[in-house]
């Protein structure tokens, strides 16, 4: 998978821009604030239909402008691709996929798969769980369209039997209605719970050897996927994690939501076993958030055969030297997009970005 080159009309600090990319490494350079992560941004909007950054579509309009447009031809193994999406200040975005509009984003996610890694990433070893399970929905929904749809079929049961909880009067009006809240809830949370616990498995091995490569070798890192079902992921997930979901009613209640289920799933990370979130430096925190990372691309790559578009923001600033040597050997496998603010010993070539214009380096 190779994007080939991008067009951006009013796209953050960009006006207009076009321009064709290598199908190796491609280097971003310039000062702070040019707009290099804007451009991966633009990137990554086209692969996963929103923002790497918590953000709304409107923000990623230029100030001065109505609309934004990201159109990028990319080419895959069998066929070439083209998607163009709008962005508007007071309405709803648009994509196009080979000219033809899609009604769901659903549509787009597997189509560019990507992996984006920047420092702030740390937050997946060093914050909530939330960020965890962003990490494995993100991954597995572009390998996995009918988890994407599971996802948020979930989400909008749990937002149900969340309002029922909390709205309604006495617990026997909630008893009434539950039942049928509970057995989609539980067909939903099936799929999802074997496929991160799956995911987790797959990645493990990627991420020990990507760890253990990027360190230098001594520490064994370990990777446990936590169900926060709170039952075992066996034939009776369904019945049992129902049972739970009864016993646990009462209390539900109580608290106005629903306190068992994957919406509260995690990801326990060990190194040498010590839990790396809580006791991690910040060197190892740093180095299992980029190996997980690393991971993502090398599972995909086994999955699809075919690695996904790798996009580094800023990584050199944070790592040493001699990991970043090791990154940079690492980065030969896919299309990357690297950003940084001076010359690197990386071969590659040379976008200089400067004010939301891009030039290419002679
Ligand atoms: N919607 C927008 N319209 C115009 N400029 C924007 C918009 N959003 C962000 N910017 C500007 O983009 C610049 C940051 O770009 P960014 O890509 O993060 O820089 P860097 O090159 O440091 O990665 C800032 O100057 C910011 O003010
Ligand atoms: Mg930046």
């Amino acid at each position: 998978m190779k994007i080939q080159s991008i067009e951006l009309d009013g796209f953050r600090n960009y006006g207009h821009i076009k321009t064709k990319f290598d199908d190796n490494v491609n280097i971003l350079i310039g000062k702070n604030a040019q707009g290099k992560t804007n451009l991966l941004e633009s990137i990554f909007y086209c692969c996963i239909g929103k923002s790497f950054k918590s953000c709304k579509d409107k923000e990623l309009v230029n100030w001065s402008a109505e609309q934004a447009r990201i159109k990028i031809v990319a080419q895959k193994k069998y066929r070439d691709l083209t998607i163009e999406a709008r962005l508007f200040k007071d309405q709803k975005k648009t994509i196009k996929i080979n000219d033809l509009p899609i009604k769901k984003i659903g549509e787009l996610i597997g189509e560019i798969n990507v992996v984006f890694f920047s420092p702030q990433e740390l937050k997946l070893v060093r914050e909530s769980p939330e960020e965890r399970r962003k990490f494995m929905d993100i991954d597995i929904s572009q390998n996995n369209k009918r988890y994407f749809y599971q996802l948020s079929r979930y989400e909008k049961i749990l937002q149900n039997r969340n309002k029922l909880l909390k709205n309604s009067k006495t617990i026997d009006v909630v008893k009434e209605t539950v039942e049928i809240w509970d057995r989609a809830l539980v067909a939903s949370a099936k799929l999802l719970a074997f496929e991160r616990q799956k995911f987790v498995s797959q990645i493990l091995p990627f991420a020990q050897k990507a760890h253990s490569y990027i360190s230098g070798g001594k520490e064994q890192l370990e990777l446990k996927y936590i169900c926060g079902c709170k039952v075992e992921l066996d034939e009776n997930f369904e019945e049992n994690l129902m049972k739970q979901l009864r016993k646990n009613l009462e209390k539900d209640y109580k608290l106005g939501y629903t306190s068992l289920g994957v919406h509260r799933d995690d990801i326990d990370i060990y190194l040498n076993g010590v839990e790396v979130k809580g006791f991690g430096s910040q060197g190892q925190q740093r180095t299992v958030a980029l190996s997980l990372k690393l991971a993502e691309l090398e599972n995909m790559c086994n999955i699809n055969g075919e690695y996904p578009i790798l996009l580094l923001d800023d990584v050199f600033s944070e790592l040493d030297s001699e990991r970043q040597a090791r990154l940079i050997k690492f980065v030969g496998r896919t299309q990357t997009f690297i950003t940084c603010t001076d010359e690197k010993k990386i071969s590659g070539k040379v976008y200089k970005i400067s004010n939301g214009e891009i030039a290419v380096q002679k």
